[in-house]
């Protein structure tokens, strides 16, 4: 799925042709119901056993008419996240679309039930090391009662602490983010680590920003070690086995679900050739190339190229020893070029942005590299709301503060709206810790 720090590290502006998707709905606009017949369509022709389309699309019209939204049916929900997941057009593992499990969490809406199910998340997910593609759906928004939500970008990530001399302990990409959990209350660990896993922050409306440390049992990481060289080991890295990531927005037939963590299994380079890599993350490649004794001084000596592939075997050989799943992007490409196959046979488009697709290591000696993609933009899907990645790499406290819901227009107010607006959504928020 979408890569939370792909081609364009730092910036999550799309190329042009990839961008104005979605204007993702917010908890107090109406459900478009042309956008969720369309999907319905789509729905009824994938799955000819779901029985005729034309009453399914006039009772949906009806409930939004009367409620200014309506509820997918468990087999709709689980088809819609499915199909966001074959429409993310960067994520290259989309072969194994139809494998994806869904959970429906759309009655949680507290936000200690919500931290304990994306806890449950990660377990199901690990499932003892056979990584599952998960998806868990919580609450939607509906007219007047926006939903949860979750401020990290992935469900568990590292915090980066920047000491006086302007260095960083851990992953710098979060090191504003550790400071606004820490401002709110996170207890950091006596001794700071390089490894130190963040709590969770589910915001509701009805609680505000709450923060929730993961239970050690939940997280499993993989020590790096080296096939040949075992004084790796000695370097102290290590990554965590799941990869959840936690604040895109999936959008199905117009209902918007801005909860909904989903996982995968990594790629190797995403942390071999990214997360540990790259100048603003881990940045291990000088130290790597001191230890392989290579030559430095030059840039023709290559010696980050050489240090670069011994990281990533380094990743690949760690998770396999520990039972853990994992890819690598030889594979991973030429399973993508089978999946756009397959989508053609069904007829289908497979949106696909080539520059989040080639792989950040030898993007040449891969097939998909050397081709081009359809780069439409297909319904249902996941977004990232731009409020949602700056909570994702800073916080921001008292959110809702400025998106509380505001009544419609009288005319185009539904039926039961007032009836199903949540009790506390107009009042003032509760307070945040
Ligand atoms: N690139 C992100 C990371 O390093 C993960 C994005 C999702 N990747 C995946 N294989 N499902 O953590």
């Amino acid at each position: 799925m979408a890569d939370d720090n792909g081609a364009h590290a730092g910036t999550w502006a799309l190329p042009p042709h990839l961008s104005a998707p979605t204007e993702a709905p917010t908890g107090d606009q109406v459900v478009d119901a042309d956008e969720a017949e369309e999907f319905l369509r789509i729905f009824h022709g994938e799955n000819p056993d779901a029985g005729p389309v034309e009453r399914r699309v006039a009772w949906v019209r009806t409930e939004i008419e009367m409620t200014g939204s309506y509820q997918h049916t468990t087999a709709e929900l689980s088809f819609g996240a499915r199909v966001a997941w074959r429409n993310a057009a960067r994520c290259i593992g989309r072969l194994y679309w139809r494998s994806l499990r869904v959970r429906d969490m759309r009655a949680v809406r507290g936000a200690t039930e919500v931290a304990t199910q994306c806890v449950e998340h990660l377990r199901l997910a690990h499932n003892k090391g056979r990584l599952r593609p998960l998806i868990t759906i919580f609450a939607p928004e509906v007219p007047g009662r926006p939903a949860p939500r979750i401020w990290n970008e992935q469900l568990i990530r590292y915090a980066g602490y920047r000491d006086a001399d302007g260095g960083v302990l851990g992953d710098p990409r979060y090191v504003d983010f550790t400071s606004t959990v820490t401002s709110m209350g996170w207890q950091q660990p006596r001794e700071r680590g390089r490894f130190d896993v963040l709590p969770l922050v589910v915001e509701t409306p009805e609680e505000g920003p709450r923060l929730f440390p993961l239970p050690r049992t939940a997280i499993d990481e993989v020590r790096l070690t080296h096939p040949d060289h075992p004084w790796f080991a000695e370097l102290g890295l290590r990554w965590h086995a799941v990869p959840a990531i936690s604040n895109m927005r999936m959008v199905i037939g117009g209902v918007s679900y801005p909860a909904a963590p989903f996982n995968g299994w990594y790629m190797g380079t995403e942390i071999g050739a990214r997360n540990l890599a790259d100048a603003d993350r881990y940045d291990m490649l000088p130290e790597l190339a001191n230890r392989l004794g290579l030559d430095t001084s030059r840039e023709t000596t290559l010696w980050r190229d050489r240090a670069l592939v011994e990281l990533n075997r380094a990743v690949l050989h760690s998770y396999a020893e520990a039972g853990v799943t994992i890819t690598d992007h030889h594979t991973e490409s030429q399973h993508f070029l089978k999946h756009i196959d397959k989508e053609a046979r069904a007829g289908r488009k497979c949106p696909a942005d080539w520059s989040w697709i080639v792989p950040p290591v030898s993007g040449g000696l891969t097939p998909v590299f050397h081709r081009y993609y359809d780069t439409d933009h297909f319904k249902p899907e996941f977004v990232v709301d731009p409020d949602a990645a700056e909570r994702g790499l800073k916080g921001c406290p008292a959110h809702y503060a400025d998106h509380r819901p505001t009544p419609p227009e009288e005319e185009f107010k539904p039926v039961l709206w007032a009836y199903l607006r949540g009790p506390v959504a107009t009042g003032p928020r509760a307070g945040s810790l």
